[in-house]
């Protein structure tokens, strides 16, 4: 439900005028961080090929699932792997967070976990956390079910695009 969410939220953005490239943070390739790993090799393959993705981006939208009230431990090992990069390839970049979940908060606690490290490695958090409840009947391959939820997520796609714009005019 996070990947259909995603991709819904990404075509908005695009029939508002972004060009988005869609990517699976689970297909991501990284193993367990470690310093001598990165002192001895660099980069790994899978986080390398992400820092190049980010390298072309003016935004950057991601669909988080919430893991026991946190977010995935394998997302977190993909962010440390890259904020060994100087400068963060994250830092200045505006970031949209949404979570979908079966549970009647929608993965809200999952976000405030994982703006932690994105605002501690200079990433522009968009302060409006979108998520989805009851994301099982609400999120389909043809769209929000709920109109209420679309409406609330086409206004903040609308609010994301309008805040990314401004900070890359600063
Ligand atoms: C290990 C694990 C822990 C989860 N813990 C939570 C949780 O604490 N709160 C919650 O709302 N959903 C929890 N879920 C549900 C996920 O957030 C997610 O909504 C669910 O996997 C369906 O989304 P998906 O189709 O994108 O995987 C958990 C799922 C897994 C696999």
């Amino acid at each position: 439900v996070n990947r259909l969410l995603l991709k819904h939220t990404l075509k908005l953005a695009d029939s508002l005028g972004s060009t988005s490239v869609l990517a699976d943070y689970a297909s991501i390739d990284a193993p367990s961080y470690s310093d001598m790993g990165f002192l001895e090799h660099g980069l790994p393959q899978g986080p390398a090929k992400l820092v190049t993705m980010l390298g072309r981006c003016d935004a950057l939208i991601i669909a988080v699932p919430e893991y026991n009230w946190s977010y995935p431990g394998s997302l977190k090992n993909i962010i440390d792997w890259i904020s060994c990069l100087k400068p963060c390839p994250l830092a200045g970049l505006p970031i949209l967070l949404l979570a979908a979940s079966p549970s009647l908060q929608g993965g809200v606690k999952g976000l405030i976990h994982f703006r932690v490290p994105l605002d501690a490695l200079g990433g522009l958090v968009y302060p409006r956390l979108f998520t989805v409840s009851d994301a099982l009947n609400a999120v389909g391959e043809q769209g929000i079910a709920h109109e209420r939820v679309a409406d609330a997520l086409k206004e903040t796609v609308e609010g994301f695009l309008d805040y990314s714009k401004r900070l890359r005019r600063a």
